[in-house]
């Protein structure tokens, strides 16, 4: 007898827990917070209803002495342990690691204002776009052929160019690209298609295209994430035009026709 309404006080408060659960959820969703939080809203109504129900739970036997340490060592153990073990689950980050990131993409920015003068930052802004529209002239006149980095090695504007290119390398770095897009056999964790040979399917003006309007193209295969949106529309609004630029000369150079990088289908 004791024992079924035990059964049944347990049914109800994890019930309770449960709605509480999934009101906490709804209105965590209504006031747009990430997913991240409506799913510990949920475990905290678990948790809450967990506790209630130990409530319920027999008394233990009272502990005396070498008993009582032990148990109170086991307790905080088990507790630890279940820490750890929940807050590994969740999503980490790294402070320091952010950091780093947010100074490097300030860097660039840092190092034009304590330059100072609005000429310098004009002139530079200036020199990095002749040194993109010279690259996509050279793109161009060699059609899909060469690696261009190579071939622009020899003329004037070589080491610039190739400077560019490696502006471009941060950028995808710091923009974190790599996230989805798998390249030289790294990243692409949430599976956008691998980026090796787009350089031999897109012209820089298409790829410009596609990172400042993700919904301009669609990779051929892809048309669930693209319906979805997968790619973030948000580069255009975080990028200065020079670092786009750098971007599109980087992909450019991508030429490894080994790797089966998808069709990109123009969509407007
Ligand atoms: C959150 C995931 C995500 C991030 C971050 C992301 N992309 Fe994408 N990207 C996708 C997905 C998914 C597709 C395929 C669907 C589509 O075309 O929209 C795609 C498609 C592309 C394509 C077309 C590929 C093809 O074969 O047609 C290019 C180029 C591209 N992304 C470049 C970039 C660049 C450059 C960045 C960084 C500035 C970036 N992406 C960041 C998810 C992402």
């Amino acid at each position: 007898m004791a024992e079924q309404s035990l059964t049944r006080n347990i049914m109800k408060k994890g019930v309770i827990g449960v709605v509480v659960g999934i009101i906490l959820v709804v209105a965590a969703r209504a006031t747009h917070f990430p997913e991240v939080f409506q799913f510990m809203f949920f475990l905290y109504a678990m948790l809450g209803a967990l506790v209630f129900i130990l409530l319920d739970a027999p008394t233990m036997p009272r502990l005396e002495g070498a008993k009582a340490v032990i148990g109170l060592i086991i307790f905080y153990a088990v507790l630890s342990g279940a820490y750890i073990g929940g807050a590994s689950i969740l999503p980490q980050y790294d402070p320091e690691d952010e950091k780093g990131k947010i100074d490097k993409v300030l860097k660039m920015r840092k190092a034009m204002s304590e330059q100072g003068k609005a000429e310098e930052l004009i002139a530079r802004a200036k020199e990095l776009n002749d040194r993109a529209a010279s690259i996509e002239k050279q793109l161009q006149s060699l059609g899909g052929g060469a690696v261009v980095v190579d071939d622009a090695a020899g003329s004037s504007s070589g080491a610039a160019s190739g400077d560019l290119v490696a502006l471009g390398k941060e950028q995808w770095e710091l923009q974190e690209c790599y996230n989805c897009h798998k390249l030289f056999g790294q990243g692409g964790k949430k599976r956008g298609p691998i980026l090796d040979n787009i350089g031999n399917l897109m012209k820089p003006e298409e790829l410009r295209e596609k990172i400042l309007d993700p919904k301009s193209w669609k990779a051929e295969g892809f048309d669930k994430q693209y319906e979805k949106g997968k790619m973030p529309d948000k580069y255009k609004d975080l990028m200065f035009k020079a670092e786009v630029d750098a971007l599109v000369a980087f992909l450019a150079t991508l030429k490894d026709a080994s790797v089966n990088t998808p069709k990109p289908i123009k969509m407007k």
